[in-house]
C-alpha cells in the first residue's frame, strides 16, 4: 500500500530537459507511492508517462502553458475527465536553471515580464484553476516550488529571485485563505541541483562552487535523487496539519 493511494497529482513542468528536470522526478515518485498522475508541460510529456505506465503506474499526458487561463483549465479538466478529482497540485514549471546572470541595470523589462509571467502568474492560474474542485472536495495539497536563492538574495537574478519570493509569500497567503477548506500549500525550496551539466560548470569554474558550497552546512551535492522525499511527505497526510511552510532542502545553507 502506498502513502498516496487513490490521490490524483498534477505535476508542472513535467518533461525530461537537459537540465535538473526536477518535474519528471517528483511526477515519478509520486506515482510510486499510488499517486495517479497527469504530467503537464510546454513540452511533450509522453515519455514521463509512459515510464510511469511501465513501472504500474497511472499517467496522463497534458500540454499547458501555466502563462494562459484557458489553458491551465484545460488541464484541470483533462485531469477530472481522467480520475474525477484533484488532490496535489506541484507547481513546478519555471524560467529558471538555465537564466544566465545579468546586473540589475541591464535586466530587460521583457525578461523581467516573461519570467513574472511563467513564475508567478503560472502558479497562480494553476490554484486557480485546481481550487473548486479542492474545494468541493474539502480536501487539496498545494506544493509550490521555492528556491533557497529567496533567503539568500542571490545577485545578479533579480527576476528570478525575486519571483520566488512573491512565490513564498503567495503560499502564506493562500494557505491562510484556503486553510477553512481542508486545503493545506506549502513550499519546499531547494539549493542547486548538481546534474552532470552542473557539475560540469562547477568543475570549470571553482569560484561557482565555492559560493554553492561555501554556506552548506554539509558539504555535499543535492541530486534529483535527493528531491522527492519532502515533497511526497508534503503531498502525503503526514503532513496534514502543516501548512503555509518552506520546507527547505538545501543541505543546511538556510536557517529559518
Ligand atoms: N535546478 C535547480 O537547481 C533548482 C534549484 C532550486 C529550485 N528549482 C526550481 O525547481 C523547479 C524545476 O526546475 P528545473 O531545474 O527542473 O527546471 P527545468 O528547466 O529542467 O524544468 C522546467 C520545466 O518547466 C517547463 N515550462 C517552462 N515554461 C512553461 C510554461 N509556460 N508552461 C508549462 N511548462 C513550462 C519547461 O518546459 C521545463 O520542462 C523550478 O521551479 C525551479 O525554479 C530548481
Amino acid at each position: 500500500m502506498g502513502r498516496l493511494d487513490n490521490r490524483v497529482a498534477v505535476v508542472t513542468g513535467a518533461a525530461h530537459g537537459e537540465r535538473a528536470a526536477l518535474g519528471s522526478h517528483f511526477a515519478k515518485a509520486l506515482a510510486a507511492e499510488g499517486a495517479k498522475l497527469v504530467v503537464a508541460d510546454l513540452k511533450d510529456c509522453a515519455s514521463v508517462a509512459g515510464e510511469i505506465v511501465s513501472g504500474g503506474g497511472e499517467a496522463l499526458s497534458v500540454t499547458v502553458d501555466v502563462r494562459d487561463e484557458q489553458s491551465t483549465r484545460d488541464l484541470v479538466a483533462a485531469t477530472l475527465a481522467r480520475y474525477g478529482r484533484l488532490d496535489i497540485l506541484v507547481n513546478n514549471a519555471a524560467i529558471g536553471s538555465n537564466i544566465p546572470p545579468v546586473p540589475v541595470l541591464d535586466l530587460d523589462v521583457r525578461a523581467w515580464d516573461e519570467l513574472y509571467a511563467v513564475n508567478v502568474r503560472g502558479p497562480f492560474l494553476c490554484v486557480k484553476a485546481a481550487l473548486p474542485q479542492m474545494r468541493k472536495q474539502k480536501y487539496g495539497k498545494i506544493i509550490n516550488i521555492g528556491s533557497q536563492t529567496m533567503y539568500l538574495g542571490l545577485p545578479n537574478r533579480l527576476h528570478y529571485v525575486s519571483a520566488k519570493g512573491a512565490i513564498m509569500a503567495m503560499t502564506r497567503a493562500l494557505a491562510r485563505e484556503l486553510g477553512p477548506d481542508g486545503i493545506c500549500v506549502n513550499t519546499i525550496a531547494y539549493g542547486l541541483i548538481t546534474s552532470a551539466l552542473t557539475e560540469h560548470e562547477m568543475e570549470q569554474d571553482p569560484a561557482h562552487k565555492a559560493r554553492v558550497f561555501g554556506p552548506r552546512m554539509m558539504q555535499v551535492h543535492i541530486r534529483v535523487e535527493d528531491v522527492a522525499g519532502g515533497l511526497v511527505y508534503l503531498a502525503s497526510p503526514e503532513s496534514d496539519r502543516m501548512t503555509g511552510q518552506c520546507l527547505m532542502v538545501d543541505p543546511g545553507s538556510v536557517c529559518l
